[in-house]
């Protein structure tokens, strides 16, 4: 896969004569994928002392895990895993979903990291909702990268990949609506609709539903959807987006993915604890059998994944997307070390925007893996 896109070699190569990292603890809340695995060698090969915990036990490989111990990585997994990092004292928290920029400002004397980023959408809802952070946070997910390309195409060809894996079937010309028409959601019905699906999308907000008109999908509500979709995917980061009777209103045998943050998009409780019988009928698929209201029939629900976001537990997809993400990623650790080694304190505390600059050099390191020069 490297040697296909080595946009992590070449972000070695642009980061030889650069001592940033050098014996300095980086505090790293992430998916624990065989890609992150990858960045992380990046970062303990440049002396950084890594420590880092897992943002979703679903999403954890366990050979990643191995390899980054093996390369010198601290790893804390479980409930207590931010804790248990920030008791090391980072100097750059990396956060995916706020969960350990949110522990740190839990105690308002800790003082010793010197920023923070976050890179989802979730995350950054969360920051903007607290009233006291005294620590600068680099916002990432409003970068043009994560928001046009990981986002957009990422998720959206990433899920054209894991469909034939979970559902062994060709959705040309089947109902399947999308929820959330966010650059996620967006992507998501475009990639759908380029393998001959029939797409309808339920966004709430105004603005955002014109433009899915305008772009060409059906609007319709979340009850319609439900009613009338083969396949239905979720992409909102709202909490218990399909919960309480909303289960009973679904199409028998529909197939429900969720590409959000997390399972909390599905309010997978209340289901089971409707259902009649609940069985694993492939890896990566569970069977909900639910009595319809009439109580007579019976009808079927499909959970993929747990309601975890598929792509990510099925690392479906090109991976380049991630790749060039994380590179950005690493890119923002560098900027932030390089203004703490200069005893620069100059960034507020609060949300702060990502370097364009950043984006800039990972764009060039990522057209150079695909074999393009700019001038
Ligand atoms: N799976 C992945 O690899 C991956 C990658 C990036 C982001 N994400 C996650 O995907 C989710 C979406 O990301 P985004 O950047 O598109 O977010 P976004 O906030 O820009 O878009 C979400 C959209 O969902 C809509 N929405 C929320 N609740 C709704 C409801 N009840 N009914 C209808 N519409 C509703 C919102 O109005 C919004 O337009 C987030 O949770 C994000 O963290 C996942």
């Amino acid at each position: 896969m490297r040697s296909d896109f080595p946009i992590l070699e070449n972000l070695s190569q642009y980061l030889e004569t650069n001592n940033n990292f050098s014996g300095k603890k980086i505090a790293w809340h992430c998916h624990l994928t065989d890609l992150t695995a990858l960045a992380a060698n990046v970062l303990i090969k440049k002396g950084a002392q890594l420590i880092l915990s897992e943002c979703n036990p679903s999403t954890t490989s366990d050979m990643a895990v191995n390899y980054m111990r093996k390369i010198g990585a601290n790893i804390y997994l479980g409930e207590n895993s931010c804790h248990q990092s920030l008791l090391e004292k980072p100097i750059i928290l990396a956060d995916t979903g706020l969960a350990l920029i949110s522990k740190y400002l839990e105690n308002p004397l800790n003082d010793f990291a010197f920023a923070g980023s976050e890179i989802t959408t979730s995350g950054i809802t969360k920051l903007r909702l607290l009233k006291e952070i005294s620590l600068p946070v680099i916002n990432i997910n409003q970068g043009q990268i994560k928001t046009h390309i990981e986002n957009f195409h990422g998720v959206g060809d990433g899920l054209i990949d894991l469909l034939p894996i979970i559902t062994e079937k060709n959705w040309a010309n089947e109902k399947t609506s999308v929820i959330g028409y966010g650059k996620v959601g967006a992507g998501v019905a475009y990639y759908l609709r380029q393998i001959g699906a029939q797409v309808s999308v339920v966004e709430k907000d105004p603005i955002r539903a014109l433009t899915a008109h305008y772009d060409g999908f059906q609007l319709s509500s979340l009850k319609e959807a439900l009613l009338n979709s083969d396949l239905l995917v979720t992409a909102t980061g709202s909490c218990s987006l399909i919960s309480g009777n909303l289960w009973q209103d679904t199409k028998d045998g529909i197939i429900v993915v969720n590409v959000g943050h997390s399972n909390k998009e599905l309010d997978l409780e209340t289901l089971s604890q409707n259902a009649i019988s609940i069985s694993d009928i492939s890896k990566h698929l569970q069977e909900f059998t639910l009595r319809t209201q009439e109580n007579s029939v019976s009808k079927k629900i499909y959970i993929a994944c747990k309601g975890n976001p598929a792509n990510v537990v099925l690392l479906s997809g090109s991976p380049e997307p991630t790749l060039i993400h994380l590179t950005t990623e690493l890119l923002c650790m560098n900027y932030l070390l390089e203004l703490a080694n200069n005893g620069n304190k100059k960034l507020p505390f609060g949300e702060n925007a990502l370097p364009i600059a950043l984006e800039q050099v990972s764009s060039k390191l990522a057209l150079f893996a695909l074999g393009f020069q700019l001038n």
